[in-house]
């Protein structure tokens, strides 16, 4: 058995999207025995950890955050026993699992939520019931309880005839939120936890987990706070502490989804001494291309609000004595090599696809924090390019069109939107050959593959000199290999005003310095980085996306070609 990486300053997370990483019985859907004959791939990538999304029975109106049954294995994906044989499988290489728990709510077909509908008091209390607004007596609904909004589009609150209340629901409908405030909820998910950690599991990811506890009075939002409102509430930190204490998870790999949270409650949930989480994922730096802060309005990325997310959360988590997930891609996201640049020469050595990918790569992988690679995204998968809406399965993009098309866009205007935005982008199938279904499965993929899949697969990228694939591997390793790396301190620098699209940050620990700059610019620019304390005349390349970076003379600056991406390195 191969040891685990225990220093998670160190360590590495692969994100598997199950049902679309590798198809092993030709139905389509991708399944654990596929995660498993991939496992040898993935150690020769270098990952520590392997997060997988949920598997679990459900009814998959969510893809699987709707979870019928926590206890379980979707027969869709296989069986307890193939679950076992992959935990086995991956601690022989020393490779941990870590799963998604999914907490925040159940599927509305739960036994628990069946059996509330069922007129059961004690399951209703598992959930949040609320008599209607201005409601004149049981039968009539009147209006939901409050105007809040559900993640996917239209009220949070669902009505139930047969109980004459209506139900809470911060995503789909299908997915009724559990109250956390009663103990016995509370309880219930201590066993879920606890029974996946006796499976041998090493790790997990909690979704939406901030949104957890709800506030003491339920008010309308008057002042457009959308799901600040209801996020990072009042007891989240007594239950989270609750949760890792009982299920005895303190101190192993975990991760806390945070929906619309803040710097403060960030550092309560992952300094070591809180003995909360491990890291969180926050999305700020993700909406730097949501136009007026909408999802469903497009704008190129504002390079330099995404600079200001990164200081204040590299800086901020630095100081607080927290910890950052670093990622720029997951089952929820386009894909970021196409958001962000990339759209010319896709599948080709040396075009911007390949230096927008390696760039983004190397941003995040040299930051403070834990950094997650989504399948797929060491071999510069790209947005899937549906040409017809009847291609997308993700419910939230379906609501979303048909709120597009209601404000009155065309269907081609609401088509290209869902294009650039659709969760869907992240969740085709993984693109391993060249061949048919690009070797994900023998039969028919549940979702459609991007079309240059000919071009960007595994076999074109594994092991190949210079390719993303290979950067990738080199920034594993050189993470194992440099403390400054892992441990270092971090600082922003400013680039200068000839660079505005360039994002710049220096890491120091024990006397080593390095100093990194991402241009996400497609024109060259010129970094002067007048405020870097790095020594130049000392500076050597430790990884770079072209061949030798054009410093200028004496160090004064850096001429930056189009998506240049460098890392220097003091050597004595
Ligand atoms: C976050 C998950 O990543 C997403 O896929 C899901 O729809 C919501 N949480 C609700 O569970």
């Amino acid at each position: 058995m191969a040891a685990f990486e225990t220093d998670f300053r160190k360590a590495v997370v692969y994100q598997v999207y199950v049902k679309s990483f590798c198809d092993s019985d030709g139905d389509g859907l991708g399944d654990l025995p596929g995660i498993t004959s991939k496992l040898d791939y993935l150690k020769h990538l270098g990952i520590d950890y392997l997060w997988l999304t949920p598997f679990y029975p459900s009814p998959q109106r969510d893809n699987g955050y709707d979870v019928s049954d926590y206890c379980a294995v979707d027969p869709a994906y296989g069986t307890m026993a193939d679950f076992e044989e992959l935990v086995a499988q991956a601690r022989d290489r020393g490779i941990g699992i870590m799963l998604d728990m999914v907490l925040c709510h159940t599927s509305a077909k739960h036994e628990w939520f069946r059996r509330a509908l069922m007129g059961e008091k004690r399951f209703q209390d598992y959930y949040i019931l609320r008599d209607g607004r201005g409601s004149s007596g049981p039968g009539d609904p009147g209006e939901p309880p409050t105007n809040w909004q559900c993640a996917f589009g239209g009220s949070a609150w669902e009505w139930v005839p047969r109980l004459g209340k209506w139900y809470l629901h911060l995503h789909d409908r299908s997915q009724p939120d559990l109250n956390w405030e009663n103990p016995e909820v509370r309880d219930a998910l201590v066993d879920v936890v606890r029974f996946w950690k006796d499976k041998g599991v090493s790790g997990f990811r909690f979704d939406v987990v901030n949104l957890i506890s709800k506030p003491a009075v339920f008010e309308d939002d008057t002042t457009g706070q959308g799901r600040r409102l209801f996020a990072d509430g009042p007891h989240v930190h007594e239950f989270l502490k609750e949760l890792v204490d009982r299920a005895g998870i303190d101190g192993m790999m975990t991760v806390g989804e945070m929906a619309a949270t803040n710097l403060k409650n960030c550092v309560r949930y992952t300094n070591p001494a809180e003995h909360e989480l491990g890291q969180v994922f926050t999305f700020h730096h993700l909406k730097v291309d949501y136009k007026d802060g909408q999802k469903w309005a497009l704008q190129d990325p504002d390079i330099a609000k995404l600079r200001e997310v990164f200081r204040l959360w590299q800086e901020g988590m630095q100081a607080g004595g927290g910890c950052n997930a670093l990622f720029w891609c997951n089952h929820d996201q386009p894909r970021a090599i196409t958001r962000f640049g990339g759209r010319e020469g896709v599948g080709q050595t040396g075009g911007s696809w390949e230096k927008v990918g390696k760039m983004l790569a190397l941003c995040t992988h040299l930051m403070q924090g834990v950094p997650y690679i989504f399948q797929g995204e060491e071999i510069g998968t790209t947005n899937a390019g549906f040409t017809s809406i009847d291609q997308f399965r993700d419910v939230e993009t379906l609501n979303n069109y048909n709120i597009l098309l209601g404000q009155g866009k065309t269907p081609a205007e609401a088509l290209h939107i869902v294009n650039e935005r659709s969760r869907d982008n992240g969740r085709t199938p993984m693109q391993w050959t060249g061949e048919k279904n690009a070797g994900f499965s023998t039969g028919t993929p549940w979702i459609g593959l991007p079309g240059n899949y000919d071009r960007v697969n595994v076999e074109a990228e594994m092991d190949k000199p210079g390719s993303l694939w290979s950067f990738y591997r080199e920034l594993i390793r050189l993470r194992k290999e440099h403390a400054v790396i892992s441990q270092g301190s971090v600082r922003f620098v400013d680039a200068g005003s000839a660079a505005p699209k360039v994002i710049a940050y220096e890491r120091a620990y024990e006397g080593v310095r390095l100093l990194v700059l991402c241009s996400f610019d497609g024109a060259p620019c010129r970094a002067t980085c007048e405020d870097t304390v790095f020594r130049w005349e000392r500076g050597q390349v430790l990884i770079g996306n072209y061949d030798t970076p054009q410093v200028n003379a004496a160090g004064e600056s850096v001429d930056l070609r189009p998506y240049e991406a460098v890392a220097l390195i003091e050597r004595a």
